[in-house]
């Protein structure tokens, strides 16, 4: 029986474990990669273990918080160089560009596996590696030479036949993935896309398709290395890094979902839910505020001349703020070269830095109520910096539309030739903003006064007596658990930044576990479906630890997400009968007896003891996890083991 591309990498790096869907596997990791916003506290973690140079090919990038609106971020980025120059890692400054689309030009390599601590890592997967997103406790350990511990997926084939007509791009292959498989439900689930329409997709179209596997939940998506792939490295001057791989002829997948190319029109997800998927056509009339092209999702050369092709020798309609931010240094080089920047200036587009900026809610905050056309992969409520502001995710080509029309407009009724986009057999290179590590261990790691310790947890008590500190509904975000834009800025001092978590849901959630914590008690979270969707921010897990939540009770839990839980030392819970989720309150005291005992049985009755009843709820994690969570976390865990 034929391999499939997932399974061939996986067995080269396979370290312990059956591949076997469900079952617990161990890998061996080649690449790392953070971004600035979870980079110091990995490397943080990564001190906190006493390896002088790490064992994998790492990369330390900057690219989240750029905006110098106080001493914080510069003292970041000075600690992520110095301690990126003494443990062996290679350190990409500001300006250089976005992690996955850096990553993907100068880094990216067939059959490789690459761990990162930021949830669009499976971008590189565009180039057939296994790539995924992690918390960055998993990285620290990975760079220390550790396994990376998954449960072995499910693999889906997707089949792309036919071919992209004009005006529809691979944003809009994604969108549709989006609309047939939504976000919830893909846990535990790697997508193999294959296909003579795959093989027509050139790699930054894969990387647009790959990137944004993120949003349906997967663990990772996948494009073979072919003759494509083969063009991308010869023109990134790194045809050695090149290799033929694909899966068998015969391979087997758990189920193949069918797409066919030529009858795909233009898509838009709407508000609030990158699945909330129509077709442009649908909501065409509607007026814009706002159109933003960029972020790791749809910023590379292709895009951004797409984008810059469309507008020449016309104007931004006057009513629409219209921003553009190449995603590297490499493909604003280029498009300065070759005159596309005068176009997009002289078009009247606002040319923004090379990072992740509007994305991560760091600027371009829209309008009350306004309305604003994204090519970024997230549209939850309040991630664009206004809370009522109405984000809709688009290909570069609707997003062009809308900002020459001001309203929203298919691509097609444009009346415009569709340009021929021909990408340059070779980019210019020019890798000045990567700093090669001295791994000289004299260097003195710096550390301004944002930059705080790890805080750690404590083992598992015999039993349990918590008060729930806030009650949440379904598919509850990362964004909501830890706001970013202006709060990132305290993501290295966890004290500090613990007194936002849900603080645009209840602002009182801190203070709450604090007083619980004064009378002897943990904190609970209760959740609905879906909970730590969208990124891997860990700090959603770390800042309610270091509140005293011990326990999570959901009815499901996204992936990276609850490893971040497991690697912080917090229980996840799933009601076994998701009614016992209504009859809970906030406020409500629960109890685990024998908690030790109780988390190696199926079934774990809980207490509700001020409503005096019991429920029961299911533990899914691996025996290892187990003892992981038990130990109050990794880093316990990790140290106690290698005694
Ligand atoms: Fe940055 Fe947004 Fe991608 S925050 S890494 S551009 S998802």
């Amino acid at each position: 029986m034929g391999k499939n591309l997932f399974e061939k990498i996986i067995s080269s790096h396979l370290v312990t474990g059956t591949p076997k869907a469900g079952n617990e596997i161990g890998i061996r990791i080649d690449q790392t990669l953070t971004q600035d916003a979870l980079g110091t506290m990995a490397y943080l973690q990564f001190e906190a273990m006493g390896v002088p140079v790490v064992k994998t090919e790492s990369v330390s990038y900057v690219d989240h918080n750029t905006l110098q609106d106080g001493f914080e971020n510069a003292d970041d980025h000075r600690y992520l160089q110095t301690v990126a120059d003494k443990h062996g890692i290679k350190y990409s400054k500001a300006g250089n560009g976005i992690c996955h689309q850096v990553h993907l030009e100068r880094f990216a390599r067939p059959g490789l596996t690459l761990i990162g601590s930021d949830s669009h890592t499976p971008t590189s997967g565009a180039v057939g590696m296994i790539a995924m997103g992690v918390g960055g406790m998993d990285v620290a350990v990975a760079m220390a030479g550790g396994p990376f511990y998954l449960t072995y997926p499910k693999v889906i084939r997707v089949n792309l036949t036919g071919r992209l007509q004009p005006w529809c791009s691979a944003k809009d292959v994604i969108l549709k993935m989006l609309q047939i498989l939504t976000t919830k439900g893909n846990v535990g689930t790697v997508i193999e896309y294959g296909g003579p329409g795959a093989a027509a997709l050139t790699v930054p179209e894969r990387s647009t398709i790959t990137n944004m596997g993120a949003e349906l939940g997967v663990t990772t998506s996948l494009f073979p290395s072919d003759e494509m792939t083969k063009v991308f490295f010869k023109a990134q001057g790194r045809e050695k890094d090149w290799q033929l791989l694909g899966p068998d002829e015969d391979a087997v997948y758990d189920r193949v979902i069918e797409i066919d190319l030529n009858s795909l029109v233009p898509h838009i997800a709407c508000p609030h839910s990158p699945d909330n998927v129509k077709t442009v056509n649908e909501v065409a009339g509607l007026k814009v505020d706002q159109v933003l092209v960029g972020s790791c999702t749809n910023s590379s050369y292709r895009d951004i001349m797409m984008v810059a092709d469309m507008v020449k020798g016309k104007k931004v309609h006057s009513h629409v703020s219209f921003g553009v931010a190449p995603g590297s240094k490499q493909v604003l080089a280029m498009i300065a070269k070759n005159g596309a920047l005068h176009e997009l200036v002289a078009a009247g587009a606002r040319i923004l830095e090379t990072t992740c900026g509007f994305c991560v809610g760091c600027g371009q905050a829209p309008q009350t109520k306004g309305v604003s056309l994204r090519t970024n992969n997230r549209n939850f409520e309040g991630r664009s910096g206004t809370k009522d502001g109405q984000v809709y995710l688009v290909s570069p080509e609707t997003a062009v539309a809308a900002a020459l029309t001001g309203v929203v407009t298919d691509p097609r009724d444009l009346g415009l030739t569709y340009p021929d986009i021909v990408l340059p057999e070779l980019y210019e290179i020019d890798d000045t903003l990567i700093v090669e590590p001295s791994k000289d261990q004299a260097v003195e790691v710096y550390r301004g006064p944002n930059i705080g310790e790890p805080p750690k947890n404590t083992a598992m008590l015999e039993s349990l007596s918590a008060k729930v500190g806030i009650k949440v509904g379904d598919k509850i975000t990362t964004d909501h658990i830890m706001p970013a834009g202006p709060f990132l800025k305290y993501r290295s001092n966890v004290p500090k930044y613990a007194d936002y978590v849900f603080y645009h849901m209840n602002p009182e959630f801190a203070a709450k576990c604090q007083a619980n914590r004064e009378q002897g008690k943990a904190s609970v979270i209760v959740a609905g479906l879906s909970y730590g969707q969208g990124s891997s921010r860990e700090h959603a897990a770390l800042c309610p630890m270091y509140l005293g939540v011990r326990v999570l009770l959901a009815k499901s839990v996204e992936r990276i997400h609850g490893a971040n839980l497991v690697n912080f030392g917090i229980l996840q819970l799933t009601f076994e009968d998701e009614m016992d989720y209504d009859r809970i309150e906030d406020g409500d005291e629960l109890a685990i007896d024998h908690v030790h005992q109780a988390v190696e049985q199926e079934i774990i009755v809980v207490k509700n003891v001020s409503k005096g009843y019991e429920f029961k709820t299911k533990c899914s994690l691996t025996p290892r996890q187990k003892e992981i969570v038990l130990s109050g976390g990794l880093l316990n865990y990790v140290a106690k083991n290698t005694k």
